[in-house]
Protein backbone atom coordinates (compact mmCIF):
# COMPACT_ATOMS: atom_id res chain seq x y z
CA UNK A 1 0.00 0.00 0.00
CA UNK A 2 2.73 2.26 0.93
CA UNK A 3 4.61 1.91 -2.64
CA UNK A 4 0.78 2.66 -3.94
CA UNK A 5 0.60 5.86 -2.35
CA UNK A 6 3.97 6.61 -3.27
CA UNK A 7 3.62 6.31 -6.90
CA UNK A 8 0.56 8.50 -6.41
CA UNK A 9 2.68 11.46 -5.25
CA UNK A 10 5.72 10.54 -7.40
CA UNK A 11 2.85 11.01 -10.62
CA UNK A 12 1.33 13.78 -9.13
CA UNK A 13 4.59 15.31 -8.95
CA UNK A 14 5.01 14.68 -12.53
CA UNK A 15 2.51 16.01 -13.61
CA UNK A 16 3.19 19.48 -11.85
CA UNK A 17 6.42 19.39 -13.47
CA UNK A 18 4.93 18.61 -17.11
CA UNK A 19 2.48 21.66 -15.82
CA UNK A 20 5.27 23.97 -15.10
CA UNK A 21 7.75 23.13 -17.95
CA UNK A 22 4.66 23.72 -20.18
CA UNK A 23 6.60 20.77 -22.60
CA UNK A 24 3.68 18.26 -22.47
CA UNK A 25 0.34 18.61 -23.99
CA UNK A 26 -2.73 17.46 -21.58
CA UNK A 27 -0.98 16.34 -19.01
CA UNK A 28 -2.46 19.23 -16.67
CA UNK A 29 -6.19 18.45 -17.08
CA UNK A 30 -5.41 15.26 -14.90
CA UNK A 31 -3.96 17.42 -12.04
CA UNK A 32 -7.41 17.48 -9.75
CA UNK A 33 -8.18 14.03 -10.44
CA UNK A 34 -4.97 12.94 -9.09
CA UNK A 35 -5.01 14.83 -6.07
CA UNK A 36 -8.06 13.10 -5.12
CA UNK A 37 -7.41 10.12 -5.51
CA UNK A 38 -4.15 10.82 -3.00
CA UNK A 39 -6.54 11.71 -0.65
CA UNK A 40 -8.99 9.13 -0.47
CA UNK A 41 -6.38 6.55 -1.37
CA UNK A 42 -8.08 4.27 1.18
CA UNK A 43 -12.00 3.80 1.46
CA UNK A 44 -12.01 2.80 5.20
CA UNK A 45 -15.37 1.67 4.95
CA UNK A 46 -15.12 -0.71 2.27
CA UNK A 47 -12.09 -2.24 4.22
CA UNK A 48 -13.93 -2.57 7.16
CA UNK A 49 -17.04 -4.28 5.88
CA UNK A 50 -14.86 -6.49 3.89
CA UNK A 51 -12.26 -7.60 6.98
CA UNK A 52 -14.38 -6.81 10.09
CA UNK A 53 -18.09 -6.77 9.40
CA UNK A 54 -18.38 -10.32 9.69
CA UNK A 55 -17.55 -10.40 13.38
CA UNK A 56 -18.53 -6.73 13.97
CA UNK A 57 -21.48 -6.35 12.05
CA UNK A 58 -22.06 -4.20 8.71
CA UNK A 59 -23.08 -1.21 11.13
CA UNK A 60 -21.01 -1.75 13.34
CA UNK A 61 -23.84 -3.06 15.62
CA UNK A 62 -21.73 -5.82 16.93
CA UNK A 63 -22.38 -9.91 16.24
CA UNK A 64 -20.02 -12.46 17.37
CA UNK A 65 -18.06 -9.75 18.44
CA UNK A 66 -18.36 -6.50 20.82
CA UNK A 67 -20.87 -3.32 18.48
CA UNK A 68 -17.92 -0.61 17.64
CA UNK A 69 -20.93 2.10 16.68
CA UNK A 70 -19.33 4.38 19.94
CA UNK A 71 -16.21 2.97 20.11
CA UNK A 72 -14.70 6.39 19.95
CA UNK A 73 -15.71 7.33 23.02
CA UNK A 74 -13.95 4.43 24.83
CA UNK A 75 -10.49 3.85 22.78
CA UNK A 76 -8.81 6.60 21.17
CA UNK A 77 -7.23 6.39 17.76
CA UNK A 78 -3.61 5.05 18.64
CA UNK A 79 -5.56 2.16 20.94
CA UNK A 80 -7.88 0.82 18.08
CA UNK A 81 -4.50 0.69 15.90
CA UNK A 82 -3.32 -1.55 18.67
CA UNK A 83 -6.04 -4.03 18.89
CA UNK A 84 -6.15 -4.33 15.11
CA UNK A 85 -2.33 -4.70 14.86
CA UNK A 86 -1.84 -7.15 17.95
CA UNK A 87 -5.78 -8.68 18.19
CA UNK A 88 -7.10 -8.71 21.55
CA UNK A 89 -8.96 -11.76 23.66
CA UNK A 90 -11.17 -13.85 20.12
CA UNK A 91 -9.73 -11.15 17.50
CA UNK A 92 -7.06 -12.21 15.36
CA UNK A 93 -4.00 -10.30 14.82
CA UNK A 94 -2.93 -8.77 11.76
CA UNK A 95 -6.49 -8.97 9.52
CA UNK A 96 -5.60 -5.53 7.75
CA UNK A 97 -1.94 -3.60 7.99
CA UNK A 98 -0.46 -0.37 6.57
CA UNK A 99 -2.46 2.33 4.89
CA UNK A 100 -5.50 0.24 5.29
CA UNK A 101 -5.05 -0.27 9.42
CA UNK A 102 -4.36 3.78 9.56
CA UNK A 103 -7.34 4.55 8.30
CA UNK A 104 -9.88 2.16 9.63
CA UNK A 105 -8.49 2.54 13.26
CA UNK A 106 -8.96 6.90 12.57
CA UNK A 107 -12.91 6.06 11.12
CA UNK A 108 -13.59 4.32 13.93
CA UNK A 109 -11.89 6.44 16.71
CA UNK A 110 -14.94 9.02 14.95
CA UNK A 111 -17.47 6.60 15.75
CA UNK A 112 -18.44 8.22 19.63
C1 LIG B 1 -12.91 -13.19 13.81
C2 LIG B 1 -13.83 -12.18 14.31
C3 LIG B 1 -13.32 -10.74 14.31
C4 LIG B 1 -12.91 -10.00 13.23
C5 LIG B 1 -12.82 -10.44 11.77
C6 LIG B 1 -12.60 -8.69 13.74
N1 LIG B 1 -12.79 -8.64 15.09
FE1 LIG B 1 -12.53 -6.99 16.27
N2 LIG B 1 -12.99 -8.12 17.89
C7 LIG B 1 -13.40 -9.44 17.88
C8 LIG B 1 -13.67 -9.88 19.23
C9 LIG B 1 -14.14 -11.28 19.64
C10 LIG B 1 -13.39 -8.77 20.06
C11 LIG B 1 -13.47 -8.72 21.60
C12 LIG B 1 -12.09 -9.06 22.08
C13 LIG B 1 -12.01 -9.07 23.59
O1 LIG B 1 -11.76 -8.00 24.18
O2 LIG B 1 -12.15 -10.17 24.14
C14 LIG B 1 -12.98 -7.68 19.18
C15 LIG B 1 -12.66 -6.42 19.65
C16 LIG B 1 -12.37 -5.34 18.83
C17 LIG B 1 -12.11 -4.01 19.29
C18 LIG B 1 -12.13 -3.53 20.74
C19 LIG B 1 -13.55 -3.22 21.11
C20 LIG B 1 -13.68 -2.80 22.55
O3 LIG B 1 -14.70 -2.18 22.86
O4 LIG B 1 -12.80 -3.12 23.35
C21 LIG B 1 -11.87 -3.24 18.19
C22 LIG B 1 -11.54 -1.75 18.15
C23 LIG B 1 -11.96 -4.10 17.04
N3 LIG B 1 -12.27 -5.38 17.47
C24 LIG B 1 -11.77 -3.69 15.75
C25 LIG B 1 -11.78 -4.54 14.66
C26 LIG B 1 -11.43 -4.14 13.32
C27 LIG B 1 -11.06 -2.74 12.91
C28 LIG B 1 -11.52 -5.26 12.55
C29 LIG B 1 -11.20 -5.38 11.06
C30 LIG B 1 -9.83 -5.11 10.72
C31 LIG B 1 -11.94 -6.36 13.39
N4 LIG B 1 -12.08 -5.89 14.66
C32 LIG B 1 -12.16 -7.65 12.94
C33 LIG B 1 -13.55 -10.24 16.76
C34 LIG B 1 -13.23 -9.87 15.47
Amino acid sequence: MKKKLLAAIFGATLVLGACGGGGDTDTGTDDGATGDDTASAVDAEAVFQQSCASCHGGNLEGASAPALDTVGADLSEDEIHDIIENGQGGMPPGLIKGDDADAVAAWLADKQ
